[in-house]
């Protein structure tokens, strides 16, 4: 949700925290904040609602003073609208002290109530401006920002990242979390607070991950990290695995165009150095250990949105493969109905920012009330919920900006595939042949994806200039088109705001078949002719009943598919592959359909309304 930054060092500390915000803006987009201390030593602030734009163009206009000692925030409003007001940072009573703040304080208004009855005043509607008039307060009676700090969080219920600085302060910021993210980068003679390393992977590439309930202090030379009781805590190094161009537009027209481009490198990098000999080899699985992979009797998948759509993919694989029956449960589900978990269980969580805090509680609800083993699927080095698991296999698909997920999608699918496959080959499921065989078609995919990106690009494009004004789109498929159908029912209605759904195929006459009628535009994802299961001919027969009702039809189908070509309006064609891998194909001109919608509509591709990339609150 928002994003935050903290700069203490030599550097202009504005320059450091708006270029930190850039990066993170696609965690929260509806306002944006700074606190810097000038060279006076005097706390300087400018907060402004809307992008961060309009506060980068407020201090052109007005210029801050710039030390080397600053705190920067952008919002994604809970409590109070986004206006300039409720914007971070929030201030002390004595305006000396500033605090920003990603998260929700649910005992806020409890706290409210005290601070009323000693006379506080407040400027916002936020939880967050209590958090800094107590920080103040216990500033003021001990002249240390740290156990001020540690004092305060202490008596905060919910999920908080909290940064403060104080004008008494030169050289140091506070940071404190709980169930929310901080990373810390180590620099030369400068340290640097984020939500994620993106916020200053311009600047350094080595980082440490705070764990939860931590505090930690930094100076220009000095990271010290502590626990909520004040007890030193060991901390781990590691090093960020891109560069900060990763997380640049480049010449692309949205982070979302780029992240589709890199589809194919994403999955190409996720299988990297994790096959040997033709086999699957994933060493990430050792803290689970084979044994434990053996006796395991049943799988669940916990995750949101898009992530969720690959973990169903992942069922279809894992099922096949190893035979252990898979439920995929989205995780703001799955702990309020008390789950049967057991030892023998595996609960695989995707996650590609791995702070989603639906997931993240979901997996701590495993980790304390069961002895199911914890496998976490993450995109993000560092992030909370690897951390909270017993082990983690990562995407490599570099960091995603643009809002709706791409291509860590296929990167997840790509995942559970290698995980599906190493199941196979520990309980014996498969045969060696088998698993190479599955290993070829999954090395094969990039450079699939690359073919459909080329062929889906100028052909989607026209159809979504042509669909500006449409009001609903369906979405059909079915086994593993069916996830994919709800993918792209999911990303035409959070980028094009178009009411979308998806639906297997094979429940339309159970009641969706009502919604067509003449013109109304329905995507089908038709199975390979080739196909084992035979689902293609069903899939034909659904277009020909939605054809006989003036539905209007996009196929999405192998190269060659004569069987659709009298039936579909439109074919768009994806290059052969199993049937297992065909999902993978199939889901990009859906991304492609989305983006160029949102875009001939005139919306922000990469910034869609009432959205943030980081869903950071439940
Ligand atoms: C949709 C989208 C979301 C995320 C979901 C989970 O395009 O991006 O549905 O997939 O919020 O996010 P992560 O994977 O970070 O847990």
């Amino acid at each position: 949700m928002c994003g935050i930054v903290g700069y203490v060092g030599d550097n202009k500390s504005l320059e450091v925290l708006l270029g930190g915000l850039k990066r993170l803006e696609y965690r929260g987009y509806d306002s944006a904040g700074v606190a810097v201390l000038d060279e006076a030593g005097q706390i300087g602030t400018r907060k402004r609602a809307g992008k961060l734009q309009v506060l980068v163009d407020d201090l052109e206009d007005r210029p801050l003073g710039n030390g080397g000692t600053g705190i920067g925030h952008t919002r994604w409003a809970t409590h109070g609208g986004p206006t300039d007001r409720n914007a971070h940072p929030h201030l002390s009573a004595d305006g000396k002290l500033a605090l920003i703040h990603n998260g929700i304080i649910e005992n806020f208004a409890d706290l409210k109530q005290e601070l009323l009855e000693r006379g506080a005043e407040f400027t916002s509607e936020t939880d967050t401006e209590v958090a800094a008039l107590l920080v103040g307060e216990a500033y003021a009676r001990t002249g240390d920002l740290t156990a001020a700090l540690r004092e305060v969080v202490g008596r905060l219920h919910g999920a908080f990242t909290l940064l403060v600085m104080h004008e008494d302060r030169p050289g140091e910021v506070v940071g404190a979390r709980r169930n929310s993210p901080l990373v810390i980068g180590l620099g030369d003679g400068e340290n640097f607070l984020g939500s994620d390393v993106a916020a200053f992977v311009e600047y350094t590439r080595r980082a440490v991950a705070i764990g939860q309930d931590q505090i930690v202090t930094i100076r220009p030379d000095s990271v010290v990290v502590t626990d909520f009781d004040g007890k030193s805590v060991e901390t781990d190094e590691f090093e960020i695995a891109w560069d900060a161009s990763a997380s640049d537009k480049g010449g692309w027209s949205s982070f979302m165009a780029k992240e589709i481009s890199e589809e194919p490198e994403a999955v190409a990098k996720t299988i990297l150095g994790r096959t040997h000999d033709g086999l699957v080899q994933l060493n990430e699985l050792d803290p689970i250990g084979d044994e434990a992979l053996r006796d395991i009797d049943r799988i669940v998948i916990i995750a949101c949105g898009t992530a969720a759509y690959a973990g169903m993919l992942g069922k279809y694989a894992i099922e096949q493969w190893s035979r252990i029956p898979v439920d995929v449960e989205l995780s703001h589900e799955f702990r309020y109905r008390d789950p049967i978990l057991s030892d023998r269980t595996l609960v695989i969580s995707i996650s590609q920012s791995g702070e989603t805090m639906d997931t993240l509680m979901a997996v701590k609800y495993v980790h304390d009330k069961s002895k199911a083993h914890l496998l976490s699927v993450c995109n993000t080095q560092g992030a909370t919920i690897p951390r909270e698991s017993h082990a983690v296999v990562y995407t490599h698909a570099g960091p995603e900006v643009a809002v709706a997920s791409t291509k860590a999608f296929v990167a997840q699918v790509t995942a559970l595939y290698l995980i599906g496959l190493h199941l196979a080959k520990v309980r014996g499921t498969l045969d060696d042949a088998a698993i190479r065989a599955a290993v070829d078609e999954l090395q094969a995919v990039p450079d699939k994806l690359a073919e459909v990106i080329d062929v889906a690009q100028g052909q989607v494009g026209q159809l979504a200039h042509w669909m500006t004004d449409t009001q609903s789109v369906l979405f059909l498929g079915r086994h593993v088109g069916y996830p994919i159908a709800m993918e792209g029912a999911l990303k035409l209605k959070e980028l094009a705001y178009i009411h979308a759904e998806g639906f297997a195929a094979g429940e339309l006459k159970h009641g969706p078949i009502a919604l067509i009628e003449p013109g109304q535009v329905v995507f089908v994802i038709v199975p390979s002719p080739r196909d084992p299961s035979s689902l293609h001919p069903k899939v034909v027969s659904n277009i020909q009943e939605i054809r006989a009702r003036g539905a209007r039809v996009i196929a999405i189908a192998e190269k060659g598919d004569a069987a659709v070509l009298p039936f579909a309006d439109e074919v768009i064609p994806i290059p052969l592959a199993g049937s297992l891998f065909e999902p993978l194909l199939a889901v990009v001109p859906l991304h492609i359909f989305g983006m160029e919608l949102a875009d001939a509509k005139g919306l922000d591709v990469d910034q869609p309304r009432n959205l943030a990339k980081s869903v950071t609150v439940e």
